[in-house]
């Protein structure tokens, strides 16, 4: 007969994360960085080497080439040279640099604007990047040695502390962010594109914002405050009507979502290892949202054909599931922006009402709120008592 006692506590080892089953088991489980993985998921490393998530941040000595504005040209933004440059961070809609002092990183005065080709001046942060950036653009920084396993979001990021893994390769000793509840399988995704405070904060005497201590697997929630939705005046990053105003905030975002608690994740449309399409989404805009929607789908939306629901031809950018539901709001730098993850369809009546950008006019920009919210009244489709309260 099979003893009770030991299925049960083979039950509570199945329960265990990988790291805490390597310290059950004696063996303490360390970073080893993502270029070890490479030995035996050649196919996967290669597509995620040339992701953005693997490059954000580089050197210039080694990488020369990274810098996209021409130093020589004189700007009265520009207060620094090439030569100060420790760190380049980004080049997509912004870049950013960075110089060394001591065992330091801290951010130089300007940020290029890349879709305006423009100089911007930075803000100075007051404290090092270890307190404000280098968490989520690192793995494994150590708060007291100011230390990384490596720069950039690396495999480890998502799967954990893997020496176990490379060790003795299995499924049981390495974290597969497809196989953790829906709190926690956002939560590898949430810990870096969010905005927040750690939620230790004050760590030994200091301030993080990022959080600290948090290993996927584990729910984010005990290492990280997202900014609070009901602060008042200037420290609220949020339009009235909960979305998020600023850049970083699909965490933020998508937890308000129907499809969160439904067991949609930000992989469910995202390929974080990389594909062709931008943001490196599975499928390309236009027909991404059509794999779980339709006009015969139980998720919605609820009409014969999709052309009676958008009101908009079929192939034009009104027609496309995203220009509504997730429309570019959200304020990366000056009047660049990306676009909102609640998925709400915002009214443009509320919208007016609550002094924010709303789904038509984020798009319309010729037009008013009130030619918007005008149009809506005549499509039968939606609840009056909704789109016009
Ligand atoms: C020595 C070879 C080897 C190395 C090194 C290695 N892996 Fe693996 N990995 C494997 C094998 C083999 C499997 C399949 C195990 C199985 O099916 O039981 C696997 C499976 C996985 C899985 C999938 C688990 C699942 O749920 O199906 C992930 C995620 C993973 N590895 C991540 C990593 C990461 C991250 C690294 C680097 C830190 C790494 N591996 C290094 C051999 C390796
Ligand atoms: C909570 C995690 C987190 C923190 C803290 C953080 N970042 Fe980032 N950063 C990200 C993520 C995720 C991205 C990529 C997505 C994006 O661009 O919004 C990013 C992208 C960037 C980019 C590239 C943008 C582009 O257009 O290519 C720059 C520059 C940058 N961060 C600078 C910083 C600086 C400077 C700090 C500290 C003052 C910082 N980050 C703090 C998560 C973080
Ligand atoms: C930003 C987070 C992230 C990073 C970085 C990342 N992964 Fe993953 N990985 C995931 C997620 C999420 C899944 C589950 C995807 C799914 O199945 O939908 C996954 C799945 C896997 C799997 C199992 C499924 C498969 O496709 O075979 C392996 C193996 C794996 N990752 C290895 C790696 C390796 C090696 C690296 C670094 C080169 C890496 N991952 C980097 C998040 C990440
Ligand atoms: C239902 C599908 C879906 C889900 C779920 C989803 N995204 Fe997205 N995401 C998109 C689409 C569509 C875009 C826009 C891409 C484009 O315009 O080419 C996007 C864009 C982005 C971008 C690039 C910035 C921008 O707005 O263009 C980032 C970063 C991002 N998503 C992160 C996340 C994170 C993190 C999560 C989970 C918290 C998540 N996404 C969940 C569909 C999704
Ligand atoms: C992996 C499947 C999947 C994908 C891909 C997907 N959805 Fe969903 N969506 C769902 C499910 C499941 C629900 C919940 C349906 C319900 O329970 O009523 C839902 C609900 C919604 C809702 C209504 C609830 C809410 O959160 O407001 C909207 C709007 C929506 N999805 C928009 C989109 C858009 C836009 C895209 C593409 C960017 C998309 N979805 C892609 C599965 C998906
Ligand atoms: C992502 C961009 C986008 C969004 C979001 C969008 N539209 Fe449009 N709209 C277009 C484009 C492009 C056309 C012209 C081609 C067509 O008819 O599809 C158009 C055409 C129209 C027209 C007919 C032509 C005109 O200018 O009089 C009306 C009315 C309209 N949209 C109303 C709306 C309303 C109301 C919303 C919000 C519920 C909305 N649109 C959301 C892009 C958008
Ligand atoms: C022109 C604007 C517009 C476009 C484009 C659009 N929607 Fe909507 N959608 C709306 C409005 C308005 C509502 C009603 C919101 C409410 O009642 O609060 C809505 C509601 C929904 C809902 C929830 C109600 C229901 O019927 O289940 C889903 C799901 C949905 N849309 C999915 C989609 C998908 C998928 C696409 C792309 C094929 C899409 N939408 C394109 C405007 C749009």
């Amino acid at each position: 007969m099979t003893n009770p006692n030991r299925l049960s506590f083979l039950f509570a080892i199945s329960l265990m994360l990988p790291a805490q089953l390597a310290s059950q088991t004696g063996t303490p489980t360390s970073f080893v960085g993502s270029a070890v993985c490479k030995t035996c998921h050649p196919a996967i490393w290669a597509r995620w080497s040339k992701t953005r998530m693997a490059n954000v941040l580089n050197d210039p000595k080694v990488k020369p080439e990274v810098i996209l504005p021409d130093f020589s040209r004189p700007d009265p933004v520009l207060t620094f040279g090439i030569a100060d440059i420790a760190f380049v961070y980004g080049g997509k809609l912004k870049q950013r640099y960075f110089r060394k002092s001591g065992d330091d990183y801290f951010p130089l005065p300007a940020t290029w604007d890349v879709t305006n080709q423009v100089w911007r001046p930075y803000a100075h942060i007051q404290q090092p990047t270890g307190q404000e950036c280098d968490g989520c653009h690192s793995v494994n920084y150590d708060i007291r040695t100011k230390t990384v396993t490596e720069w950039n979001v690396g495999c480890e990021k998502c799967h954990g502390p893997a020496s176990e893994h490379a060790r003795r390769p299995s499924r049981a000793n390495i974290v597969n962010p497809v196989r953790l509840d829906f709190v926690r399988a956002n939560d590898v995704c949430i810990q870096c594109l969010s905005t927040g405070d750690s939620a230790r904060n004050p760590i030994e005497g200091k301030n993080y914002a990022w959080p600290v201590g948090f290993r996927p697997g584990t729910v984010l929630k005990d290492f990280w405050k997202m900014d609070d939705r009901n602060a008042l005046g200037p420290d609220n990053s949020y339009y009235p009507d909960g979305t998020g105003h600023g850049n970083r905030m699909q965490g933020n975002d998508f937890v308000t979502s129907v499809m969160y608690t439904r067991g949609v994740t930000c992989f469910s449309c995202h390929d974080v290892h990389g594909t062709e399409n931008n943001a490196d989404l599975l499928k390309p805009v236009s027909v991404l949202c059509l794999e779980c929607h339709g006009p015969a789908s139980p998720n919605g939306p609820h009409v014969a054909d999709i052309a009676r629901h958008t009101h908009h031809q079929q192939g034009s950018a009104g027609g496309d599931c995203v220009g509504c539901h997730m429309p570019k709001i959200q304020q990366t730098i000056a009047d660049v922006t990306v676009h909102a993850h609640t998925f709400r369809f915002i009214s443009p009546a509320v919208a007016q009402a609550a002094k924010m950008p709303d789904s038509c006019t984020a798009c319309h920009k010729d037009k008013t709120s009130q030619w918007a919210a005008d149009a809506l009244r005549t499509w039968p489709e939606f609840s009056p008592w909704r789109m016009n309260p």
